[in-house]
């Protein structure tokens, strides 16, 4: 089964031999994981670094004179400038190490609301958030007397622009907007969303947790006042992200956790915090995660996203094209702008049993409401199936999906 991309110097089974997760059997059948949009697989180099942090380097860092401490502390911070290349941000010290993306969008909320947001203000997201790019905003809407306004989508799952336009006003304060959907695979007019924004002096986050796997992000160009993301979708470990921010904001913005690592001195009437980035990354940080997360990036860089776009964006024509030819289901996210995701629901029949029924073929798929209740409530529906591809996924494996959905019809019909 050698799947040698066309135009692509892509081998996917040479690929796929960098991730030895994807070799097991599950429940006594291949693996097919077509789940990444939850959390990706990580490659051997990934593991290997993690590994060989834990081997030979282990120690605390920005706090030890001696050797490993030393190693390990420019370990973290290459890291830092890996990220900070890779996003072509600023300056290194724009860069925020935090647990993943929901960390970063409270981290956000609670410190730019603290700051900025005052009652009668306003906040603008779009109704196709994930939870954590909802939940700390509704917070900070409560207790500040603040408001929060939703761009509405259109059928499609794309964002009504028009709409946009008509809610930026000079109560706004912060937009806040995913640049993909993870439950509609919708890739967001950003740039447009940000220069729009911008025209009223407005700063703008984007969400870029379900895009770096998938897309060049360029922080500079796109001129996004706050990005984040977690390391776990982009094929490095759990429990780190980042959040960007320029330094203008993050300078003036208050700390938000505090502790060890946050300060340049502390009396016990008084305590001057430290310069960025360590006045938001308070106590031990995640020192392996950082590492893994570098060697992540560099993983993907070696592949190249120009390649991973372009085969990903042939999957999804296959994908699209065989679901589409089953009777009975509907594809939920239909946006002329799209990434290798793919949500949809059959007729009559709940998206927990397909998803269980695919799972006994060791197909894994999500299924539910992917953490975007209020998308499911326009759709008026309570969950998907939703299978999400990236670079190690073949036409094959979608060939498998598209016969374990036949199988599950026939059994629940
Ligand atoms: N937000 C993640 C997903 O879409 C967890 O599955």
């Amino acid at each position: 089964m050698e799947t040698i991309i066309k135009n692509s110097t892509l081998n996917i089974q040479k690929i796929r031999q960098d991730f030895p997760i994807l070799s097991q059997k599950v429940n006594g059948k291949p693996l097919v994981y077509l789940d990444n949009g939850a959390t990706a697989q990580k490659p051997k180099q990934v593991i290997d670094a993690i590994s060989n942090y834990y081997q030979k380097q282990n120690a605390n860092i920005h706090r030890g004179v001696h050797q490993l401490s030393i190693e390990t502390t420019v370990a973290y911070e290459n890291a830092r400038i890996t990220v900070q290349k890779h996003l072509n941000a600023a300056f290194p010290q724009e860069i925020i190490f935090t647990s993943g993306t929901t960390e970063s969008l409270n981290l956000l909320a609670n410190s730019f609301g603290k700051k900025y947001i005052k009652t009668g203000d306003e906040i603008i997201i779009s109704e196709m958030e994930h939870h954590s790019n909802i939940l700390p905003w509704q917070i900070l809407c409560e207790e500040k007397g603040a408001i929060l306004k939703v761009i509405p989508i259109n059928e499609k799952g794309e964002l009504l622009m028009d709409e946009y336009t008509k809610l930026l006003s000079n109560k706004t304060k912060i937009v806040a907007v995913t640049h993909i959907s993870n439950t509609l695979g919708t890739i967001n007019p950003v740039k447009e969303i940000i220069e729009l924004a911008h025209k009223k002096n407005i700063p703008v986050l984007i969400d870029g947790a379900q895009a770096l796997p998938h897309i060049k992000v360029d922080l500079q160009a796109l001129d996004a006042d706050f990005y984040c993301f977690g390391a776990h979708k982009i094929f490095g470990p759990t429990g780190v992200g980042i959040l960007y921010g320029k330094e203008k904001w993050l300078n003036e913005m208050p700390p938000y956790k505090v502790g060890g690592g946050t300060i340049k001195t502390v009396t016990f009437e008084k305590t001057e915090y430290a310069d960025l980035p360590l006045k938001f990354e308070a106590g031990t940080p995640n020192i392996e995660g950082g590492i893994g997360l570098a060697a992540a990036i560099d993983y993907v860089n070696e592949i190249g996203l120009e390649n991973i776009g372009a085969y990903e964006c042939e999957l999804l024509e296959y994908a699209t094209a065989k679901l589409s030819a089953i009777e009975g289901l509907r594809i939920i996210g239909t946006a002329k702008e799209k990434a290798s995701v793919i949500s949809f629901v059959i007729e009559d029949i709940h998206p927990l049993d397909i998803g269980t029924i695919l799972d006994k073929q060791g197909i894994a798929v999500r299924t539910g409401h992917h953490c975007t209740q209020p998308l499911m409530q326009h759709f008026g529906i309570p969950g998907t199936i939703r299978a999400s591809l990236v670079f190690y996924n073949t036409k094959e494996e979608i060939d498998l999906l598209a016969n374990g959905i036949q199988k599950a019809i026939k059994m629940l019909k």
